[in-house]
């Protein structure tokens, strides 16, 4: 890693292999760290304990203190501060969904080593920018070629397919759109399946999103106020590859704040926006066609 930054932030949708990347990363460069920790899911320690449950688990993860749970949170902050100061630390703080979850740590300007490192992985940009992180890294979808990779690991453990399956798996990387999660689920699902079983699995996920990538997905919507959800499902149901300035003035209409709605909805990778139009990952928008089959389940 580059001297010059203490802060890199990591961000793109779920299931994109966030973790993943960073995972690969942590173990290449920690050795160079004194000390060095990975919190692999910073919001459940919040929601649990708040900010002093995330401080001890880095105290306890980099300089091995353990005897915390009898001290104040002013005293868990006078231990960061005077332990963690001088030493040359790396902190990854996995998903991260809201920015009080980094910024109560109050560990940034703690860590006065000049090569210490924050790492923070989140689904939402804008935390990543309010808390002035000095590097932003998007991560993107496979491409094809990494798609199709995955996909036969999963399927057949090789690298490489079957001609059976030759005509099916172009038909499943378009289902699953180079997102490596539906690649790993999907993939595992099929393997040692005959061709028939593939077809009839491909049959079926049209119909209907695996739970596992469900589930995964959802969290991003259900962190969203409930005028972002209708902005979502609009997009989702009615505006997706269409202009944004055109779907801009019909939410307008509708009296649902696009001009903060949509910026969010980006920086949330739920949407993203190229060449002025709104795209939307298959998947997600199956999501919110599932959302809204399940508000109105009279209509079609
Ligand atoms: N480059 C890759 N090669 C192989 N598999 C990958 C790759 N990236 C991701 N995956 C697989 O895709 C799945 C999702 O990846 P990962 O958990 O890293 O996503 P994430 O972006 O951290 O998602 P979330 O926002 O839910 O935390 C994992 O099972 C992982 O093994
Ligand atoms: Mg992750």
């Amino acid at each position: 890693m580059n001297s010059g930054f203490h802060v890199l932030g990591i961000w793109g949708m779920g299931g994109i292999g966030k973790t993943t990347l960073a995972t690969v990363l942590y173990d290449r460069i920690s050795y160079q760290f004194e000390a060095c920790c990975y919190i692999e899911n910073v919001c459940k320690i919040y929601e649990d304990g708040g900010s002093i449950a995330v401080q001890k688990q880095i105290l306890c993860r980099t300089i091995d203190e353990k005897i915390l749970d009898t001290h104040s949170p002013s005293e868990i902050a006078t231990i960061v501060r005077n332990r963690l100061h001088n030493i040359k630390l790396l902190v990854v703080l996995d998903n991260v969904d809201q920015i009080e979850q980094i910024d109560e740590l109050d560990i940034r300007h703690v860590l006065l080593h000049p090569e210490s490192r924050i790492i923070i992985i989140t689904r939402d940009e804008h935390i990543l920018r309010a808390y002035g992180a000095n590097i932003v890294y998007n991560v993107e979808l496979m491409n094809g070629i990494e798609a199709h990779k995955l996909l036969c690991r999963k399927a057949f453990i090789s690298d490489y397919s079957c001609s059976t399956f030759a005509e099916l798996i172009p038909e499943v990387l378009k289902y699953t759109q180079c997102l490596p999660l539906a690649i790993r689920v999907i993939g595992s699902f099929l393997h040692s399946r005959n061709a028939k079983q593939w077809k009839a699995t491909l049959d079926r996920l049209r119909n209907s999103l695996p739970d596992k990538i469900l589930k995964v997905l959802q969290v991003s919507y259900e962190g969203l106020d409930e005028e972002d959800k209708e902005i979502f499902l609009h997009i989702a149901c009615f505006f997706k590859g269409e202009r944004k300035d055109y779907v801009s003035r019909i939410l307008d209409a509708c009296g649902l704040q696009p001009d903060i709605g949509i910026p969010l909805l980006a920086e949330k990778s739920l949407i993203t926006i190229k060449n002025e139009e709104i795209h939307m990952h298959e998947m997600l928008q199956e999501l919110g066609k599932k959302i809204v089959r399940g508000q109105h389940p009279d209509e079609p």
